[in-house]
């Protein structure tokens, strides 16, 4: 198994575009300490967080125009990390220069490049399109999760655990009970769940406002390294969802992207969209803090398993049928990883 965790030629939400302002903004991803900012025409920037000089954070500096001010001695940097001024001296010494990150806005999202610059495509950035599609309305939250972001994976690949962990919301034993089918590209896997004729879980009932069975729907998509948009819904039983019809019922999208800090924390950004009753901003704030409530019951989970796997160095995991979409996930993850380091990659026949 790589001893990396995540692979480093990739993008990673960075944070919400709305929370970069003309500000200095730490974010350690990947085990790298960045500094963001916007520059006076809204362009996002990405520096190494470190000083060339003394390595003080640069965070801990301030914002001139485009240029960061080291908080130390003064040192200037311009957006593309080349020092610009040098107290008491008049030439520059030309090595003096941070490191800058290539950085993307998307979705929402600022999306940063933690690996090779030269493979950095911005068509490569993980689609969460329904964020700022006029056809879906929602919005979202980041928790910082005190675990390896694969953990966050995991759970997002096996919704079964809905039934025990979120049983007072979304989770009925239908869930656990209902078989699923799993399927994949080699950057994607996908879980396809459908509940038919069920009782709708809390959750539901109130979405759809209409009382009796629902056929349920549950569609995970997982895009590697760390992404995940799930297709949600229900619509009244027999009404042909299953089919292709979903014109009766309601959907969401659950999406996700994980963006590893360190080998045991991330930050999880997470946003809830409907295409139904969308000029509601009262039902968009109601749900994403529904759903924030219904997370937090996951960060418990996932930040105790966290403590439990690092008391029990070298456990072995075996895997369960539940298992199938996390395996897959973590299948390519490792094979990024693996390209990377441009190792094979021993893995278990398929
Ligand atoms: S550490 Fe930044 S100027 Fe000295
Ligand atoms: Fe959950």
């Amino acid at each position: 198994m790589p001893n990396r965790t995540f692979p480093l030629n990739a993008w990673y939400a960075a944070t919400w575009d709305a929370e970069l302002r003309r500000e200095l903004l730490p974010r350690v991803i990947c085990n790298k300490k960045m500094v963001f900012y916007r520059r006076a025409d809204g362009r996002a920037v990405a520096l190494e967080d470190a000083c060339w000089h003394r390595l003080l954070p640069l965070s801990m500096g301030r914002l001139e125009g485009d240029e960061v001010v080291c908080g130390y001695h003064g040192l200037v940097f311009d957006p593309h990390g080349r020092c610009t001024h040098m107290p008491s001296q008049e030439t520059i010494n030309p090595s003096a220069c941070v490191r800058t990150f290539p950085v993307v806005e998307k979705h929402r999202f600022v999306w940063v490049w933690p690996g090779d610059p030269a493979l950095a495509d911005p068509t490569k950035v993980p689609d969460l399109h329904w964020n700022d599609d006029p056809e879906w309305e929602g919005d979202g939250k980041t928790i910082r999760v005190k675990c390896d972001y694969r953990l966050v994976i995991d759970n997002l690949m096996d919704l079964t655990h809905e039934t025990f962990v979120h049983s007072s919301s979304i989770g009925n034993r239908a869930v656990a009970e209902a078989p699923f089918e799993p399927t994949h590209t080699d950057r994607t896997a996908t879980i396809t769940r459908w509940m038919r004729d069920i009782d709708p879980p809390p959750f539901w009932a109130g979405q759809l406002g209409k009382p009796g069975k629902v056929d349920r729907w549950q569609i995970i998509n997982f895009e590697a390294p760390c992404t995940i948009a799930i297709d949600v819904g229900v619509a009244p039983a027999g009404t042909g969802a299953p089919e292709g019809d979903r014109s009766q019922g309601v959907n969401g999208f659950v999406l996700n992207t994980i963006t590893p800090e360190t080998d045991r924390t991330c930050h999880y950004h997470w946003a809830f969209v409907r295409n139904h009753k969308r000029n509601d901003q009262r039902r968009t704030t109601e749900l994403r803090e529904g759903v924030s409530r219904i997370f937090r019951e996951d960060e418990t989970i996932l930040e105790a398993q966290q403590i439990a796997i690092d008391e029990n160095p070298g456990h072995v995991f075996y895997n369960l049928n539940i298992d199938a979409g996390a395996m897959w996930a973590r299948r390519l993850i490792d094979r990024m990883i693996a390209a990377e380091e441009r190792r094979p990659i021993l893995e278990a026949a398929e």
